[in-house]
């Protein structure tokens, strides 16, 4: 079997790290792997305050949940049991539960097996919170996506009001710092970047200069 390439890009939630893991997954032509929405699909189907809290029970609703991948860069499709999943994730309410559900170790654990094996048969652009510390910690190049909250709420704010769903500056600020302050100080895999990561601050910059950035990380060349 030709080596698989893994590609790695973390970092805090509106930092725009799916579009870049999409746009260099097209450029590599390789699928990419939004391991957000695994724990989005999860927290969504489980609903919030209603999980199983019991682990035994909590790790059989889990075996239900079959992820496959198909289709390359950003045609890439994620699916759950068959059906791709959809927009209906796409909330920051759904956001907050899978922030919610992604502190438990039996998730965690759950979906790490699961995104090994899909490592394991693809080569991948996999972006999340934990991808280069813990769930592909041999990727060859890594990459950590960071920009001030400010700057991502109101990357955020652009990007609903451009699909039509107008929204609050401030409250869409206070809920992305809540969110990171969660999963930053969660004892299981928390959001950080691993020690042999490029850290790219993209506050200031523009989405072409963030890609030329991982493009040159992914050539070898000084970031
Ligand atoms: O990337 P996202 O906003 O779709 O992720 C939603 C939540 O899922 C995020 O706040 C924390 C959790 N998550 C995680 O803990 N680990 C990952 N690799 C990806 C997401």
């Amino acid at each position: 079997m030709p080596d698989l390439l893994i590609v790695t890009i973390d970092g805090p939630a509106g930092v725009g790290k799916s579009t870049m893991a999409k746009q260099l997954a097209r450029e590599l032509g390789i699928p990419y792997l939004d391991t957000g929405a695994m724990f989005r699909a999860i927290a969504w189907k489980l609903g919030n305050g209603s999980w199983d809290w019991d682990e035994a029970r909590l790790q059989t609703s889990l075996d239900t949940f079959d992820f496959a991948l198909s289709g390359m860069g950003d045609t890439s499709v994620l699916s759950v049991n068959g059906t791709p999943i959809g927009d209906e994730i796409r909330t920051e309410q759904v956001a907050m539960w899978a922030s919610n559900v992604a502190t438990l170790p039996v998730v965690r654990t759950f979906l790490k097996t699961a995104q090994q094996a899909l490592g394991a048969k693809f080569s991948l652009v996999a972006e999340g919170r934990d991808m280069g510390t813990v769930v592909f910690p041999d990727a060859p190049y890594k990459f950590f996506l960071d920009a001030s909250v400010e700057e991502r709420a109101s990357r955020r704010f652009l990007q609903l009001g451009d699909l039509g769903k107008p929204a609050d500056l401030k409250e869409l600020k206070a809920q992305i710092a809540k969110r990171d302050d969660q999963d930053r100080n969660r004892p299981v895999a928390p959001l950080k970047a691993a020690a042999d990561a490029i850290t790219v601050d993209t506050t200031t910059m523009t989405r072409a200069q963030v890609f030329a950035a991982l493009k040159k990380g992914v050539r070898g060349q000084p970031v």
